[in-house]
């Protein structure tokens, strides 16, 4: 069947459709030995060949991971600086998975690892709203009334953000910290710790917790795990695949 050349670039795991659509663009790519730089055409991946920067594409089988990544990684498959990054963790592995969406340099937690860029694409799109919920420690006694700004959303720089959901957890015995948790939907760049710095109240420590109907639960630091059939059932029906 002939599909986009980027749907079957980000379906054999090169990159989400987005990033193949770059790819494409960049003259990276061959169809038959030509060279294609434009986005429109379609192709029947069973019955050509393709290659990227000269390797051949594979239609490769679906895989999909959950990741808890430690602080101090970068979410990349590669760092110019020499940081550790996620290829550092998944090069044993046998598919080319990638992470979709990332999560700061000194955030922890989950993140979903896969070679399925429609999936990728559809989680990381605004107008699906999936739910990403995060676990927050900040310094001093932060009182419920002030997490209520955060409930009814806070103007940064790049607008007000949509309400969030904000539960209280408590505070640590000297009351020198706060723990919440916080579930919001949008995905700007490090936005739960803008959020927080509007408030006051700097995040120490953020773990996400939940992308979706995804849960962390009690995986390792740097531990993966394939995901479990229903889990998966359930990220494509939030995903609307
Ligand atoms: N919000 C942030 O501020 N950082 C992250 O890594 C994720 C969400």
């Amino acid at each position: 069947m002939e599909e986009r050349l980027q749907k079957v670039l980000a379906s054999a795991g090169v990159a989400s459709r987005r990033e193949a659509e770059k790819i494409i663009l960049a003259g990276r790519v061959k169809v038959n030995g030509k060279l294609v730089t434009e986005l429109g055409i379609k192709v029947d991946p069973n019955h050509c060949r393709i290659t990227v920067d000269g390797n051949p594409v594979k239609q490769e089988k679906k895989a999909y991971y959950i990741f808890n990544k430690p602080r101090g990684i970068v979410t990349t498959m590669s760092d110019d600086k020499g940081r550790k990054c996620i290829a550092d963790f998944v090069k044993d592995l046998p598919e080319r998975v990638f992470a979709v969406g990332r999560l700061d340099y000194n955030t922890e937690g989950l993140l979903l690892l896969t070679n399925d860029g429609e999936l990728a694409q559809k989680l990381m799109h605004p107008s699906h709203e999936v739910n990403k919920t995060y676990l927050v420690k900040v310094p001093g006694l932060c009182k419920d009334e002030v997490l209520d700004k955060l409930r009814m959303g806070v103007k940064l720089e790049d607008g007000m953000t949509a309400p969030a959901i904000v539960n209280l957890r408590g505070y640590d015995t000297e009351g020198k910290f706060t723990m919440f948790d916080i579930t919001i939907h949008e995905g700007r760049n490090r936005q739960v710790r803008r959020m927080c710095d509007f408030i006051g109240f700097p995040v120490r420590e953020l773990k996400r917790i939940k992308l979706g109907p995804i849960k962390l639960q009690n995986l390792g630091r740097g531990k993966f795990r394939p995901l479990y059939e229903e889990e998966l059932e359930a990220l494509l029906k939030a995903a609307k695949l």
